[in-house]
């Protein structure tokens, strides 16, 4: 085990994460900080009053070193201060003996905020600004994080190896075999590739996996790959001794913006797709953009078309670099985060949102056996179902082209391939989980912000 080290510039979340990453691994936490106070019997302002700056930097290094040589401490989730690493013997040991996650700061208006709002402000003052190029000499990343209820999620890059943060991985084949680095002294084992697996048979080949090795109630599974894998390695995280703790990596764009948060899990039926599973979410949603760099074209193109359909519903700027970034993938994550956090078990309605686009999308990726992509046919499923806004009166007339121009621009396509017109289509949207009788609930783009959802009868 190592341990993991939380830094960055002060106010940037350091504690905050390190406490609920703890939780997340089931690690022992340590707050520095803390750790000077307790140590010393004085509170870090009295610290810095009783003999200034050089003085606590004296007793924070011999607290660090201390620190490391605890029984427990490589199994830890270290907090820092805001300056410990500038010491450069500080830094050496802290990426000898563990690896050192960086923080990014929000905005300096965000910043600023979060100090203010801080009681226990460090006597220093913010210190982001002056300290630039320090933090951004650290390779390993966390650009966003978010709390859910039940989920820690962090977004970053170069956050390295996943080594022992769970007793077992269960990984996609081909993910692991583009992605040896991640996966370097981990328990794993792997799973085939591919929709066709996703079925009850690999759920009780993975059980069959969490039998050999020996894990028990108290065991933290994860799931390496997109959202097959997921979907797979958290029903059967669920339904393993009724219910085990797992870890997701996701390593397609679609699973990191759209798969990996919710909580859905299940497998597919000869009879249909996901129509058994539960909702049993990760600790931890582990982002790392870095994943992206082997994902197939193809693949990419997915996510940019959930990422669209995210700016869509949220009425953000649909923009993004080639390979989304960290940040990119947390902007847009933070669409769903929002509507998931008000209605995590698509109860209250506002997660229906999310299907923007899907009612038509499904029908045509059945109609076409699976050889559009789903990608594609969100794309295509979007500009149809403005056109339907459009032609009850919900959307100007200029919406559906405004809209396809923006998938276009992604390479996305946007128009039903030829000799297919959505009246064929009309007959599978009718078999829709989202119906009542032969009325199926669309969540039709009207504008781009303005996704209504709206009962249409099929007749
Ligand atoms: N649970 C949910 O809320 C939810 C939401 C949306 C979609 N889904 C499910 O997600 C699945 C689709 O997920 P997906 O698009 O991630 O597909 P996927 O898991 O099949 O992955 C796509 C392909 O990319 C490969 N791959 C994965 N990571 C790679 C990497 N880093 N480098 C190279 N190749 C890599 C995989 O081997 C696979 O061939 C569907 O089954 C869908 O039902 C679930
Ligand atoms: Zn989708």
């Amino acid at each position: 085990m190592s341990a993991i080290f939380l830094y960055g510039p002060p106010a940037s979340g350091k504690t905050t994460v390190g406490r609920n990453l703890s939780l997340s691994l089931g690690r022992p936490f340590f707050d520095l900080d803390e750790v000077i106070e307790e140590k010393v019997g004085k509170k870090i302002p009295a610290i810095f009053e009783e003999g200034g700056e050089a003085l606590f930097r004296k007793i924070e290094k011999e607290t660090l070193f201390e620190l490391t040589r605890k029984e427990n401490f490589n199994s830890s989730v270290v907090s820092l201060g805001g300056g410990t690493l500038l010491d450069p013997e500080n830094r050496m040991l802290a990426e000898r003996v563990g690896r050192v996650w960086l923080l990014e700061a929000p905005s300096p208006e965000e910043l600023e905020k979060r100090f203010q709002r801080n009681p226990n402000a460090r006597p220093l003052g913010n210190k982001a600004e002056e300290r630039k190029e320090h933090y951004a000499s650290f390779k390993s990343r966390i650009a966003k994080t978010f709390l859910l209820p039940t989920s820690l999620v962090i977004v970053g890059e170069g956050l390295g190896p996943l080594c022992d943060f769970a007793k077992l991985v269960i990984a996609d084949t081909n993910a692991a075999n583009c992605q040896p680095e991640a996966l370097k002294n981990t328990a794993l084992e792997l799973i085939p590739s591919g929709e066709e697996i996703k079925n009850i048979t690999t759920i009780e080949k993975i059980w069959g996996l969490l039998n050999d090795h020996a894990i028990g109630r108290k065991d933290i599974i994860a799931s390496f790959g997109g959202g097959v894998t997921s979907d797979l390695v958290g029903f059967a995280a669920a339904t393993w001794m009724r219910g085990i703790d797992w870890i997701n990596f996701p390593t397609t764009l679609l699973a990191m913006v759209d798969a990996s948060t919710g909580g859905k899990t299940g497998c597919d039926l000869a009879i249909g797709k996901n129509l058994v599973g539960a909702f049993h979410s990760p600790r931890l949603i582990l982002i790392d953009a870095d994943r992206l760099n082997t994902l197939p074209l193809k693949e990419l193109k997915v996510g940019k078309a959930e990422m669209i359909k995210h700016a869509l519903i949220s009425g953000s700027e649909p923009k993004f670099s080639e390979i989304p970034t960290a940040r990119e993938i947390a902007d847009n994550l933070k669409v769903k985060v929002d509507i998931v956090r008000e209605d995590p078990f698509e109860r209250s309605g506002k997660r229906i949102l999310l299907n923007c686009g899907h009612t038509v999308g499904h029908a045509l990726e059945l109609m076409s056996n699976f050889t559009i992509s789903h990608g594609e046919a969100v794309a295509i499923g979007c500009v149809e179902e403005a056109r339907i806004a459009q032609r009850m009166g919900l959307a100007k007339d200029s919406f559906p082209e405004e809209l396809a121009e923006v998938f276009s621009a992604h390479g996305l396509p946007t128009k039903l391939p030829e000799g297919i017109v959505l009246d064929d289509l009309k007959l599978i949207m009718r078999r829709d989980k989202k119906r009542s009788g032969n009325t199926v609930t669309f969540s039709l783009p009207c504008a781009w912000g303005s996704v209504i959802a709206t009962k249409i009868s099929l007749e």
